[in-house]
């Protein structure tokens, strides 16, 4: 049976849940790890950026998109002339899930089950924001959004979430895997371009 969950009537309230609540990703296997990691940015905010999940540094600070991938995230939106302080940028899945690897803390993607059992906060987080546009990272944000699996490179683009306009575009550590090179460079330039695209749907 569903658990009955409690209905925030504000952001505040929901982000208190959220912080209470025990992480409903497999694992950690080490204790005292993964703390919440909220959504960060002004309610009204025009534009919200979905990510997957806080990663090492975002599970350690507290804070989104503060790691590697957040800052090629930051200097992409600067470029693309976002404000980062003036878009609410948040993630799909609200815990850190990793393996331990000796002192090293490994990324794991979470399952199709995981994200839809976080979509519950998103949908009332993104609900209480109300942006114009919902920009996915990635395609467990993509998931998260429309239910099913996207292509983020092939479908990348303006995209019906149904209650949302939405904008699909690739995750920033993709970027990051990428061998430096031609082939990075160009897949940054077009991620930047993706993102004033988006800025241009808002304006
Ligand atoms: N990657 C994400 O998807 N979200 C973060 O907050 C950091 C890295």
């Amino acid at each position: 049976a569903a658990m009955a969950r409690q209905e925030p009537a504000t952001l505040a309230e929901l982000n208190r849940i959220i912080l209470a609540a025990e992480p409903m990703i497999s694992g950690p296997p080490v204790p005292g790890a993964a703390q919440a990691v909220l959504g960060e940015g002004p309610e009204g905010a025009a534009i919200a950026i979905v990510g997957e999940q806080p990663g090492d540094r975002e599970d350690v600070e507290g804070r989104p998109f503060v790691g590697p991938a957040g800052q090629l995230l930051t200097r992409a939106l600067e470029e693309a002339g976002i404000e980062r302080g003036a878009a609410y940028l948040t993630n799909a899945v609200k815990h850190f899930k990793f393996v331990a690897r000796g002192k090293r803390r490994l990324h794991q993607s979470p399952t199709a089950g995981e994200v839809k059992h976080y979509r519950w906060w998103l949908m009332r987080e993104l609900a209480f924001v109300r942006p114009r546009l919902v920009v996915t990272l990635g395609a467990t944000a993509a998931l998260a959004l429309t239910g099913r699996s996207v292509s983020v490179l092939r479908e990348r683009g303006p995209m019906d979430f149904g209650e949302w306009n939405g904008f699909v575009t690739v995750h920033p550590s993709y970027l990051l895997r990428l061998p430096a090179g031609e082939e990075a460079e160009r897949a940054y330039r077009d991620f930047v371009a993706d993102l004033r695209r988006a800025r241009e749907m808002v304006e």
